[in-house]
This record gives C-alpha cells, structure tokens and sequence, in this order.
C-alpha cells in the first residue's frame, strides 16, 4: 500500500497531526463516510483504527489523517511519500446514513475534527444546513478550518486557551446554539467526534433539547472485525462492538464512564497519550 503523498497538518514540537492519502484499490472504490480501515504500519505491528477522511474512487487512494501519539502512530509518522504500509484492511463499520435531515450540528475536537470532515461534506451535498463547531486546546492545534468552512453553512470555533475563537468549549457554543435557536428542535441532528469527556458533554448538552446526538466511538481495537472483543461497549445496557455495530452510536445511550476507563488500559505503558487527553 504505497503512500502518494504526505504532509502535515499541525507541528508544535510536542504535537503532530500529519496527513497522508495511500494508495488502496480494493478498499477506496467501497468506503463511505463514517467508515474506517485498519491499518498494520509493518508485519509485526499491532494494528490501529483509522477514519477514511477522503477517497478518490477513480485513483483508488484513501486519505488518512491521524495524530502521531502512540507507538505505531509515530511508527507511521515516519514513513514518507514512497513506502509502503504492510496492510491496509476495509472499510469496516457502518456508514453514516446520508440524507436530508434538515439543520444539523457537527462536533469536532482535536483530531476528531478530520473525522467530521468527509461527514459535512456528505451531509451539505444533500442540501442540509450544516453547523460546524470546532474545538482545539490553542489555535495553534487546530485542523482543517478551512476545509470544513467550504461544506459549512456556520463555523464557529473553541479554544481552552482564548487564543482563538470563543475561549470555552465546543458544548459551551453547542448550548448557546440550542438555546438561541427559537425552536430548538429545527436540529435535527447532532454528530460529534473528539475526545471521550467531549463526545459525553455534548451528549449531555443536547438531552434536555430531545435533539438525535450521534458520536462516532475511537474505542480501542485489534482485529476490527467483531473476534476480540476489544472494542466492547455498553450501548443502552447491552454489549456493542465499536467495529461492527458502531462505530457511530446514539451518544444518550453510551456508557462513558465505562468506556473511559477502558481507554486508559495502556495508560502504563503509553503515558504520554493519557496526559494529553487529560489536558
Ligand atoms: S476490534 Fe475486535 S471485536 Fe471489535
């Protein structure tokens, strides 16, 4: 699987998000917006989630963005334009359903924010009326402005730090949208992607409006497709697997506490990526 090309998207010396579109024929004809791939960086590497971000059917290349945190994501950070990834496996999961829901609200947070992406896009092709809120710690972390601005109907940004945007969080514009609104329930839709506590707050921000929230759950995972049981999580008190039923489930039914603590498994061992959820 060669990669074609290579850049990225975000350096702050400590933080990279780096962006790269591989050449896959059998998967990129057949993946869809929502949908993932499981990529193995060499033979005897572990295996990590992906979301399609883009696809060029007609190239047969699907665009990857991820940020280079843990050990095979680093692992894939180094390679260049020209080297090959030992195993691209997909598109897995459902895909998001497509059609014209009316107003809609994406969430995106961090690197969450490249998985929005190819859903707003999918979304106002269709003719909705998409609001896009964009989350980062510091302007300097933030992705894809642009991009989403040209398949937004409304941006508006949140910054922790200030340094741009409204100084707050996603949720605190998330609210002020829902209360401003003078029918809340002109929203139809909610889809949200980014950290585990911000996918749960939105969640929460959007109950008391009765406003369909969906998040797109980066559980862990090892094989993808439904054997290990990785990937578990409680959906309205049952066992779902993120890969197979998910990876987009209604975020008022998920159980986030649950699945925080099952995130922070290799906390041990990969120190760094918990500090940086934390923050
Ligand atoms: S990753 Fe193994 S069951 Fe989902």
């Amino acid at each position: 699987m060669e990669i074609l090309e290579k850049s990225v998207l975000m350096d702050t010396g400590g933080t990279r998000v780096t962006k790269i579109v591989v050449r896959v024929p059998l998967v990129a004809p057949k993946a869809e917006p929502g949908q993932f791939v499981v990529v193995m960086v060499e033979e005897s590497g572990e295996r990590i989630p992906l979301t399609v971000v883009d696809t060029d059917k007609q190239k047969g290349t699907i665009t990857l963005i991820f940020q280079e945190l843990g050990f095979t994501t680093k692992l894939l950070g180094k390679l260049n334009t020209g080297d090959d990834i030992y195993a691209i496996a997909g598109p897995l999961g459902h895909a998001m359903e497509i059609k014209k829901y009316g107003k809609v609200i994406l969430v995106g947070g961090g690197v969450g924010i490249a998985e929005i992406y190819p859903v707003a896009r999918a979304l106002k092709n269709v003719g909705n009326h998409v609001t896009t809120i964009l989350g980062a710690r510091a302007k300097n972390l933030l992705i894809l402005e642009q991009e989403l601005k040209s398949v937004s109907d409304e941006l508006h940004v949140a910054t922790d730090d200030g340094s741009y945007g409204k100084k707050g969080f996603t949720t605190d514009i998330l609210k002020e949208l829902l209360t401003n609104d003078s029918k809340p329930s002109a929203y139809s839709l909610i889809y949200a992607v980014g950290p585990i506590p911000m996918m749960a707050k939105v969640s929460l921000t959007s109950k008391p409006y009765g406003v369909k929230t969906l998040v797109s759950l980066n559980a862990l995972m090892v094989d993808g497709t439904g054997m290990c049981g990785c990937c578990r999580v409680t959906v309205n008190k049952k066992v779902q697997f993120s890969c197979i039923d998910g990876p987009e489930f209604d975020g008022n039914l998920v159980n986030w506490e649950e699945l925080q603590n099952r995130s922070k498994i290799y906390c041990k061992k990969e120190d760094h990526i918990c500090r940086l959820e934390k923050t």
